[in-house]
Parts: structure tokens; C-alpha cells; sequence
């Protein structure tokens, strides 16, 4: 290739990867497979190690990181970076309307609404087009250059889709989605790395590498809210964000514009509800007053400017007391200790109790019966602690210690050899018996409706269910005996119990309560065993010659069958009627298994949370996406199912609802 030929290839190859980028990030739309990008970067990498002055300014291998710097330059914005006040609650916001009414003189005012995204806010200036500075907001006067970093953000345009002349400045915050965060903890966790305590500030540390090859490896992306220096003159929010657009930047689908103070309200509420199935942490929403000559009339305080408010979500942390701490004996017999709260409201719900998780939690964050502490709710997951409150500690507190005794059935607690866990060896403690019977009677198990929590209690403590074969032999005289049951609902239990007796078998060996084997490993269990005898008898090399059983799992379900009481446990459940049948041997893995499937799921799905669903699909090899795209090969509409459905619909793609999607996975 002649030198002019390169010259001309390096920028074909340049402007052609941006593209794509663009096409895959901001538009959400690839038109080429990744491995297809990937052969032509390694191409134009090769190509500018050997012409490295034609590399261009908008290179798209900038995103790879360049050489680490020794500290990060200060810069001066052109513009202040200012913050924004806040409305603490529905009402602050309606306050702040009636000022911007009498300081505009005019009842007729119009605003657009944003997410209030929870991340790190960032100034990037193009001139002529080109990205050639991004800094972060510092005081507000005075940030960090941090630009070779911020070239590292697949989302941040190295070069805008529209000419622009001379400076122009666009801001907007950076994040990391839930996703990339739990994996990027995740992977700390792996190399023995401190862990980032939220996503904020993962989002802040990977800005802030020295060695932008490092920024490159994080999950970083952002979200454009507005300008700081340009000639452009808009008129109105809904007229910026259009043109962000139209340059290529990354704008929130969720922004609107143009509402009344009601209709602000009722997006505000609109996000709040749905916070938890949003893929990033948002704290709060951001109104802004759209038409942009009523801000020069408003003006600004010395902090924040008088036409944009944020309206932040109630807290989900609370201080609070805790009373005691008790322990829950789980289905292994493991002891988890449990903190008995002074009930708290915490945005909405009333928390009563708080997982402590193991003995090793607790004298990490020195957690006493007495002390006062902040408790955090996030999502459909269980309250946590985060810390104690130190100062209001009055030194009547007392340190928790471990009971000696199991609290159910008085044996001795044995410590784990790994010091790890706390444990009741007895096999036949009625705490450990109720939760595997309700284990075992689960949705993913034998899935035997109306066998609940509190009707399982009453039938171990009243010594009627010793193992689970008792389940299938209870009589419709002993169930109407129970409380909270009446005639018609033992007849119902009955009737399900009688129903549920025909069972798959990764169902059934999913419902045994294996240690280390659930659901996505019972049924890679099922693809390989014809019958139960035969994976009873498999040795652990049998096991461990299948893909995705490791040691650990091997030796658990090799003991597991093993124990003489559980192969009698097993004959009896067979022997009360219990048929398995496994029509899915060897062909069920390929099956279920949704490898190379794109989901995108949109509206409620009753009975499943976002996160379990989302679980569910990548554990059995699907990917899921937050947006549809031509790639995404089914959409999974629930109730209320938003614009997404629309648009997979005007794209072809296979609308699935939830019963489908279950079949499906279940492979039934
Ligand atoms: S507008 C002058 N819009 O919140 C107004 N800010 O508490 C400038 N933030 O520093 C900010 N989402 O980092 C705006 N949609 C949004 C935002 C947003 C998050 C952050 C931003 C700002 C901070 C103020």
C-alpha cells in the first residue's frame, strides 16, 4: 500500500468506525457485527502504528486510552458550572413554580423534566467539531482536564455529526449503569480489589485514572443535559436537546418537554415508581423552565441558577435503632444474623428488620443491639445496614455474640472450617426443615400453591411433615385442622398437591436443595443424566467432565447422593407417587438455553421483579437490552408496556409475553 493510499484508508476507516459507534451507542441500531468492528479497528491500529501522521483527531483507537499522565491539569471554565437547588418533596417544586410565575409575571409557564442521573458531571468542548477538551466540574469554576479519559466513553462523540464552527461546549453527566457496576465489583472482588461503594463513585475513580488505558477497561457512559460555551442561540430546552441530537450526542429517552407543573409532577412520579427497572440510579428528576429568554429574566444565585430545580426522590436511608439481633437458621442450616429495628419509613415502606448476613459483617461495621444506624433500601432487595452512627452511641451497647445453641432445636452450633459461617449439623432441626419443605414447594420447585409460609410452620411444628415424602401423604382431615385453614382450602391444597406429583427431573432435582446446584445447574444436570439412578450414581470425573460443573458443585452433589438418609429421603418421595420424567435428555440444554438471544423487556411482569427476569434469561446464556433494536430477537411486554412496543413492532420483532417467555425457559 503507498503512502496516500494509507492516508486515504486510515480515514475511510475512521470515519467508517465512528459510524458504526454511533450506530451502536447512541442510535442503539448496529448495522455490523462486533467481530466485523473489530476487524476493521485491529486494521486501522495496524495501520496508524505505521502512519502516525495520519492518525486523525477523532480517531475511534483514542478509545483505547493513551499513554498515563503524571497529574491532571486544572482548567477554567468558560462558562460556571453551576449546580441546582433542591425541592425536597412535591411541594418545594410547587413553590418554586409560584416564584418563577411572579418573577416572569406570566401563569403560563412551561418546563421540561429529566432524570436526575446520580453520576459525575462533565464539560466537553468541541472546536470546529472536534472533541479537544473534557474537564470535570471541579468548583464549578475550576476542574480537571481529564480529556484523554473522557475520549475513552464509547457514548462521548469524538467528532459531532454536524459542523459547528469554532467552540462548542455540551455537559452532561457520566455513569455506570447497575449492570456494569455489578461486574466491574465483581471482577474487584475476583483480584482481591477494594470494592466501590456505589456507582457513583465507581463512576468518579474511573474518571479519575491517571492511565486512561484503565478508564478505557470501566463500564463508563453519559447522558448530555446541557451547553455551557456556544454561539448558538436557542430558544428552548425542547430546541437544545433535538440538536444534541442531531450531533451525535447520547440524550435520555425519558426527557420530556414542554409539560405543565401538573404534568412535571406527574413524570416525576412516573420515574419513581419505575426507578428500580431502569438500568442506572437516578436520584431524583430535574425541571427546567424551557423557553430560554424567561432564564436571562430569572437569572441566577450564586450557586444555582432560578429557572431549574431538582426534585429529589425521598431518601431510601433512614437512621434508626436497632433492638436486637436474632438468627434465622437457613435451609443448609446456616445461622444468619438478623436486626430487629426500630420500624422506620423508608421511602414508603415500613422496615422492621435488616440482614446482618454473617458474623464477619457485623465486626467489620462494629454493629452493636442498641446502636443507632443508617439503613438503606434499595430495590426489591432486603434493607441493609451501611454504618453505625458513631456519636450516638452511649455506651449502654452490647456486642452481639453467636449463639452456642441452634434456636430451634438447642443443638450445638458448629463453625465452618473456613471460619466463614455458623452452622446446625443436625439434619433433622425443624428450622432447617421448614425452609427446605419451602424450598421445596416453590415456584421453580414443585411449585404446590397454598403450601405458604405460615401453613408449612404449623405442619412441622405440629410434627406432621418430618421429610418431604410426608407432603404427599398429608389427609384433608389434618389440613382443615390448621389454622387460617378452612374446608374448601385443604381440598385446594389437596387437589395441588395431588397435581404437582408429576414432576421433570431438573425440577426435581432443583427441589432437593442440593448445596451449589440450582435452577440452571439442575436442568444442565437433567440434559446429561437420562434418570435420577443415573446422576446418583455418577462419580465426581462423570461430573466434572460437564461444562460448567466445577469442583465444588462435584463434590456437593457427590456427597449429597452419598448420604444414605437422603438416597432414604429420595426412595420415599418415589415411593408416595412422585413420577419423573425427563423428556428433555440431552437435547434440553440447547433448548432452554437462549444462547445468542437478545430480550428486552418492557412494562410489569406479574410475579417477577426486573432483576430476577433479567437474571433468569442471562443465566440460561440470553442477553438482555435496555432498548430495541433490530438485533434484539424478542420483546417481552408486560402490562403497560411503553414505547418500546411500538417500535419492536414496527421493527418485526417476536412480541412474547411473560407465560411464553416461562414455557420457553422451562423448556415445557
Ligand atoms: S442540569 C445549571 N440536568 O446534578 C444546571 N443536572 O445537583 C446544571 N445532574 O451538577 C445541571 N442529572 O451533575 C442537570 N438532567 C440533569 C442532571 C443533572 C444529573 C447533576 C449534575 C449537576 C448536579 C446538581
Amino acid at each position: 500500500m503507498s503512502k496516500s493510499e494509507a492516508e486515504k484508508r486510515i480515514l475511510e476507516l475512521s470515519k467508517k468506525l465512528n459510524y458504526h459507534s454511533r450506530k451502536y451507542y447512541i442510535d442503539d441500531d448496529p448495522e455490523i457485527s462486533d467481530a466485523e468492528y473489530d476487524l476493521l479497528l485491529q486494521e486501522l491500529i495496524r495501520l496508524e502504528e505505521k502512519y502516525p501522521e495520519f492518525k486523525t483527531p477523532d480517531s475511534p483507537t483514542i478509545r483505547i486510552g493513551s499513554k498515563p499522565v503524571s497529574k491532571f491539569e486544572t482548567v477554567k471554565h468558560f462558562v460556571p458550572m453551576m449546580s441546582l437547588s433542591n425541592a425536597l418533596n412535591e411541594e418545594e417544586f410547587f413553590d418554586f413554580h409560584s416564584r418563577v410565575v411572579k418573577n416572569l409575571k406570566t401563569a403560563e409557564v412551561r418546563y421540561s423534566i429529566e432524570p436526575k442521573l446520580d453520576g459525575i458531571a462533565v464539560s466537553l468542548v468541541y472546536e470546529n467539531s472536534v472533541l479537544i477538551r473534557a474537564a470535570t466540574r471541579g468548583d464549578g469554576y475550576i476542574g480537571e482536564d481529564i480529556t484523554e479519559n473522557v475520549k475513552t466513553i464509547k457514548t462521548v462523540p469524538l467528532k459531532l455529526s454536524k459542523n459547528i464552527k469554532g467552540i462548542f461546549e455540551a455537559r452532561g453527566e457520566v455513569i455506570i449503569s447497575r449492570k456494569g457496576f455489578e461486574e466491574l465489583n465483581l471482577e474487584r472482588e475476583k483480584k482481591g480489589e477494594p470494592l466501590f461503594a456505589n456507582s457513583r463513585n465507581a463512576a468518579g475513580g474511573s474518571l479519575r485514572q491517571l492511565d486512561s488505558k484503565i478508564t478505557a477497561s470501566r463500564p463508563l457512559e453519559i447522558y448530555i443535559y446541557g451547553v455551557g460555551k456556544t454561539d448558538i442561540k436557542y430558544l428552548s430546552f425542547t430546541e437544545m436537546f433535538s440538536d444534541l441530537r442531531e450531533m451525535g450526542f447520547r440524550v435520555n429517552d425519558l426527557n420530556k418537554y414542554s409539560l405543565l407543573p401538573d404534568e412535571v409532577i406527574k413524570t416525576y412520579r412516573n420515574y419513581l415508581e419505575n426507578r428500580d427497572s431502569l438500568p442506572y440510579e437516578i436520584d431524583g428528576a430535574v425541571a427546567k423552565v424551557d423557553d430560554f429568554s424567561s432564564h436571562e429574566i430569572l437569572g441566577a444565585t450564586s450557586k444555582a441558577p432560578r429557572w431549574a430545580i431538582a426534585i429529589k426522590f425521598p431518601a431510601r436511608e433512614e437512621t434508626t435503632k436497632i433492638l436486637d439481633i436474632k438468627v434465622q437458621v437457613g435451609r443448609t442450616g446456616v445461622l444468619t444474623p438478623v436486626a430487629e429495628l426500630l420500624p422506620v419509613k423508608i421511602s414508603g415502606a415500613l422496615i422492621k428488620r435488616a440482614t446482618l448476613h454473617n458474623m464477619d459483617e457485623i465486626e467489620r461495621k462494629d454493629i452493636r443491639i442498641g446502636d443507632t444506624v443508617f439503613v438503606q433500601r434499595s430495590g426489591d432487595v432486603i434493607p441493609k445496614i451501611i454504618k453505625v452512627v458513631e456519636s450516638k452511641r452511649t455506651g449502654d451497647e452490647v456486642k452481639f455474640e453467636m449463639p452456642i445453641n441452634c434456636p430451634s432445636c438447642f443443638e450445638k452450633i458448629v463453625r465452618d472450617k473456613d471460619q466463614a459461617a455458623f452452622r446446625c449439623v443436625n439434619a433433622s432441626c425443624p428450622a432447617q426443615l421448614k425452609e427446605k419443605i419451602r424450598h421445596f414447594t416453590s415456584k421453580a420447585g414443585f411449585d404446590i400453591d397454598g403450601l405458604g409460609e405460615k401453613i408449612v410452620e404449623q405442619l412441622v411444628d405440629k410434627g406432621l411433615i418430618h421429610e418431604f415424602s410426608d407432603i404427599f401423604k398429608l389427609s384433608k382431615e389434618e389440613l382443615s385442622a390448621l389454622e387460617r385453614m378452612g374446608d374448601k382450602s385443604a381440598k385446594n391444597l389437596l387437589d395441588a398437591i395431588n397435581s404437582s406429583k408429576k414432576k421433570s427431573l431438573d425440577v426435581f432435582v432443583f427441589s432437593l436443595g442440593i448445596k451449589n446446584v440450582g435452577k440452571h445447574m439442575s436442568e444442565v444436570l437433567a440434559s446429561k443424566f437420562q434418570t435420577l439412578e443415573d446422576l446418583s450414581d455418577a462419580g465426581e470425573e462423570d461430573l466434572l467432565n460437564i461444562e460448567g460443573i466445577g469442583p465444588e458443585a462435584a463434590n456437593a452433589i457427590r456427597s449429597f447422593f452419598e448420604n444414605e438418609t437422603n438416597r432414604k429421603i429420595i426412595d420415599n418421595i418415589l415411593s408416595s407417587g412422585v413420577e419423573i420424567e425427563n423428556p428433555e435428555f440431552e437435547k434440553k440444554t440447547e433448548k432452554t438455553a437462549l444462547s445468542g438471544k437478545t430480550f428486552v423487556i418492557t412494562g410489569k411482569i406479574e410475579g417477577y421483579s426486573r432483576p430476577e427476569l433479567e437474571k433468569i434469561i442471562k443465566d440460561l446464556g440470553g442477553k438482555t437490552s435496555g432498548s430495541v433494536s433490530k438485533n434484539t430477537d424478542y420483546l417481552i411486554a408486560g402490562e403497560k408496556a411503553g414505547s418500546k412496543f411500538d417500535k419492536a413492532k414496527s421493527l418485526g420483532i417476536e412480541i412474547i409475553d411473560a407465560d411464553y417467555l416461562l414455557s420457553f425457559i422451562e423448556g415445557k
